[in-house]
């Protein structure tokens, strides 16, 4: 396959604000791309469009071959999509298993091979041992895993992930780079939005650096850092943007 996310131009207005402003993106398959920026840069932005629940205002963009405005149901057959709030509480009364099964209807498995996927599924995330336990019950971060086990139930080909490790503790992010790392081992392209620097840094093969919308920087971690003479991302996107990645308070 060619690129499995490539977008020209890609905007999005409400209103007169911006959002995003003209991304020019290009995915290649088996790799971990980032979009790293601060709160309100346009990461969730962009991750809708490209997932088609948001249209375009300007330009365009094909995921897995696929434009997302004209295609979208052939993009979202394609992809897994991890939102960046998995809220509705209605999924707290069910276990983890019976939440599995209920997306796996709606991501269209085949009723014969869903309690083998999702057995499968939830093996690959460590949570076997507590398939049967109600949501309300789990961690934050066995909620996080759960989300991701979740968005591979249709073995897609880009998994999209919005701050996968948002409110982790420390071990439960790294555990769950480990889980990222070897789906894209396995060959499975990864888009994730973050605006942890450190995330970005040890986990992605290649990233932008958004800020207000615009694309700031792009290249693989190392890249970046070397382009400046700098030894860390925060430092780079100071230089880039003049202002610091987390405005640190007191
Ligand atoms: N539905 C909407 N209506 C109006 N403005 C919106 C809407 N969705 C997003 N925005 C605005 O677009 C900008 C980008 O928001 P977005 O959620 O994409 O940022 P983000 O990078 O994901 O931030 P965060 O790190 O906080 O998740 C913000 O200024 C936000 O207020
Ligand atoms: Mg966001």
């Amino acid at each position: 396959m060619g690129l499995i996310i490539e977008t020209a131009g890609l905007g999005r207005a409400f209103g007169g604000a911006i959002a995003v402003d003209a991304l020019t993106l290009a995915v290649s398959p088996g790799e971990i791309f980032g979009l790293l920026g601060p709160n309100g840069a346009g990461k969730t932005t962009t991750i809708r469009m490209l997932s088609t629940l948001l249209p375009p205002t300007t330009g365009t963009a094909r995921v897995c071959g696929h434009d997302v405005a004209r295609r979208a149901g052939e993009v979202r057959r394609h992809i897994g999509y991890v939102p960046q709030q998995v809220s509705s509480m209605g999924h707290y009364m069910l276990t983890g298993r019976e939440k599995a099964e209920i997306e796996a209807a709606l991501y269209h498995v085949p009723r014969r091979r869903v309690q083998a996927r999702v057995s499968e599924l939830l093996e690959l995330v460590q949570l076997s041992a507590c398939a049967d336990r109600l949501v309300q019950t789990y961690s934050g971060g066995m909620q996080k895993r759960l989300d991701l086990a979740c968005g591979l139930l249709h073995r897609p080909d880009l998994l999209i992930l919005d701050e996968p490790t948002l409110g982790l503790d420390v071990q439960s992010r790294h555990h769950m780079w480990d889980h990222i790392r070897s789906l894209r081992d396995e060959g499975m392209t990864v888009l994730l939005a973050t605006n942890y620097m450190d995330e970005a840094d040890r986990l992605c093969d290649r990233l932008v650096i958004i800020d207000h919308g615009r694309e700031v920087a792009g290249g693989s971690p190392a890249a970046l850092k070397a382009a400046m003479g700098v030894s860390s991302l925060d430092e780079v996107f100071l230089r880039h943007t003049g202002h610091a990645l987390r405005e640190e308070v007191g």
